[in-house]
């Protein structure tokens, strides 16, 4: 009571319009602090916009420039088991799926220019280093269908009949077979093939194929020579990471519509911020040949308890055209097309007749398991491409891009070495690639950007709401107070009328003034 008294005397030998200044002053405290709370998240985007975005020297630089991940590439390979079998007898195609051939990643950008309009333009480095956990060595011989001579033949089913048997006997002589033994290591990086080597020599300049080794991977553990063009986020945060140009290309100008033609997606590390359950994200890949949508599928968590969506492709992403009228852009000029589940990408790769599917055909037409041996059910859990992201910043926690390449073979029976090579989608290989996890370092940033917001956002809010609550309660009890005082005097001390306020007025309030 007494330091009531004290604080409430101050007041009262002050102005009392100071008291009521506190009220508003507590009044105001409390309408900031709704309004903090109420603007915070959008404060916050601010703030993480202008994080992530792409910035020579800025963070968000550094891990895209240099990512602190260690990338892995499980390879999976089917060897042919019974190739003469298959070739003499007709019998179906036995595979055994050998792998995982395990190799450790390290990728960045190089050659990266800031082009002043809200793009930068880089290549891409990957370096592959084979691991000893992988099960198999690069040395182990498997034998795998002739791509190269595959899809030689398979091509010249349209062309002229003595073109036919011209390439007959110059297989002949080169003594090329639809099967090659040959190691992992050179399966994956390139070997020498015969076909290529002659095609390079006799076909003109123009329509030469770059190479005249054979490889799945080949020249993938490089520098690779295309150009990508990205959005920074910088004036257009929506856009962030999405592929502008590629080889100054701004779409693939294979695909009959814009929306299937489009480049516009993420190389799949970073997608534009503020990501919810109805966002669709689109990843770009030059070797599937379109950008990949992928549609929320569950909420997880990483091994340190960042939250994350995960994201799959959708069921009928590699849907029939027949069956449904958005992939029909994809088959130009079909029919026939493509089969249920796999998606043809031959128009980027040198028309070789490649299918793209998921791994062990998930999501196709059983029947294209069923026509090899060898092949397990498909599991969602091992064969399914999907990427966690952090929602709120748009980072990529764990990826696993999982592909299957297949070889869509054509009967050509004027061709003798391949003459009982049947109509087939032949798989030959699988890969899954991505990252586990992000360096802890990383993880307890984003765990960071995560909690700290709506803890400061309570806090804050909360602190200046009790500050104000405060403040409003004590000027209200000192202003009563001193009313109450005032009423007293007034009633115990009544002043007959014409009484000169100077003289009478005992209300220590008014004495104020005259201090
Ligand atoms: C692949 O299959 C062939 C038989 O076609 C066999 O000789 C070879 O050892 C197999 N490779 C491996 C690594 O098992
Ligand atoms: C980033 O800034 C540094 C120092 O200012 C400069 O040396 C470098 O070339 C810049 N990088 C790019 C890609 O512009
Ligand atoms: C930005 O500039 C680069 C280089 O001049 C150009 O290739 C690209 O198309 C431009 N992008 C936009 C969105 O203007
Ligand atoms: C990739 O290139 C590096 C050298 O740049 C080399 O050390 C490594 O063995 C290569 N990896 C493969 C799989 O060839
Ligand atoms: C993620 O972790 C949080 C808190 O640790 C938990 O409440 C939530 O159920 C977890 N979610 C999943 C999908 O595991
Ligand atoms: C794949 O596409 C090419 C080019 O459009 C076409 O010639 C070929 O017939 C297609 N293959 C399949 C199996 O649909």
């Amino acid at each position: 009571m007494r330091v009531q008294r004290g604080i409430c005397g101050k007041l009262q030998g002050g102005f009392l319009r100071r008291w009521w200044a506190a009220v508003g002053g507590g009044v105001l405290m409390i309408i900031f602090a709704a309004v903090l709370a109420a603007l915070f998240p959008n404060i916050m985007e601010v703030i993480i916009n202008h994080e992530v975005a792409l910035r020579n020297g800025s963070r968000a630089y550094g891990w895209w420039k240099e990512p602190p991940v260690v990338p892995r590439m499980n390879i999976y390979i089917y060897n042919v088991t019974n190739a003469d079998e298959f070739l003499n007898n007709g019998a179906k195609p036995i595979l055994e799926e050998l792998g995982p051939y395990i190799y450790i990643q390290k990728w960045d950008k190089t050659n990266v220019v800031f082009n002043g309009n809200g793009t930068v333009t880089y290549n891409v480095r990957k370096r592959f280093v084979f691991s000893e956990e992988s099960s198999g060595s690069e040395d182990d011989l498997v034998v795998v269908p002739n791509v190269p001579m595959l899809s030689a033949t398979s091509q010249s089913r349209h062309a002229a009949r003595f073109l036919r048997l011209a390439m007959a006997s110059i297989m002949d002589i080169l003594k090329i077979k639809p099967f090659v033994e040959v190691s992992v290591g050179q399966l994956l990086w390139g070997y020498e093939d015969p076909l290529l080597k002659l095609a390079k020599d006799v076909v003109p300049k123009e329509q030469k194929l770059p190479y005249d080794q054979f490889g799945l991977l080949y020249g993938k553990n490089s520098t690779h020579p295309d150009r990508y063009t990205i959005f920074t986020g910088e004036s257009d945060i929506t856009k962030y990471g999405m592929m502008n140009r590629w080889n100054g290309k701004d779409a693939f100008h294979h695909w009959t519509t814009d929306d299937c033609d489009t480049l516009m997606g993420g190389d799949g590390s970073i997608f534009p911020p503020h990501i919810t359950k109805q966002t669709v994200l689109k990843v770009f890949d030059k070797d599937l040949c379109r950008t990949l949508p992928l549609i929320f599928k569950e909420e997880v968590n990483t091994s340190n308890d960042v939250p994350g969506y995960r994201f799959v492709p959708p069921k009928d992403v590699f849907g029939a055209a027949d069956r449904i009228a958005s992939q029909q852009c994809f088959c130009p000029d079909g029919p026939p097309c493509a089969p249920e589940g796999t998606f043809n990408v031959s128009l980027c790769q040198y028309d070789s007749p490649i299918l793209l599917s998921f791994p062990h055909f998930y999501l196709a037409d059983p029947a294209l398991r069923e026509s090899v041996i060898g092949i397990s059910p498909p599991e969602e859990e091992k064969h399914q491409f999907f990427i966690d992201v952090q929602p709120l910043m748009g980072t990529t926690l764990k990826a696993r891009a999982r592909v299957q390449i297949n070889l869509a073979v054509s009967q050509v029976r004027d061709i003798k070495q391949v003459a009982t090579f049947p109509d087939i989608i032949f798989p030959i290989m699988w890969f899954e690639d991505g990252v586990d996890e992000l360096p802890i370092h990383v993880t307890s940033l984003l765990k960071m950007a995560v909690d700290v917001p709506p803890i400061a956002r309570a806090a804050l809010s909360g602190a200046l709401a009790a500050g104000g609550i405060i403040v409003l309660i004590g000027a209200l009890i000192c202003l009563a107070r001193a009313a109450k005082r005032q009423e007293k005097l007034h009633l115990s001390n009544p002043l007959p009328p014409g009484t000169s306020m100077k003289q009478g007025n005992l209300n220590p309030a008014f004495q104020g003034p005259t201090k």
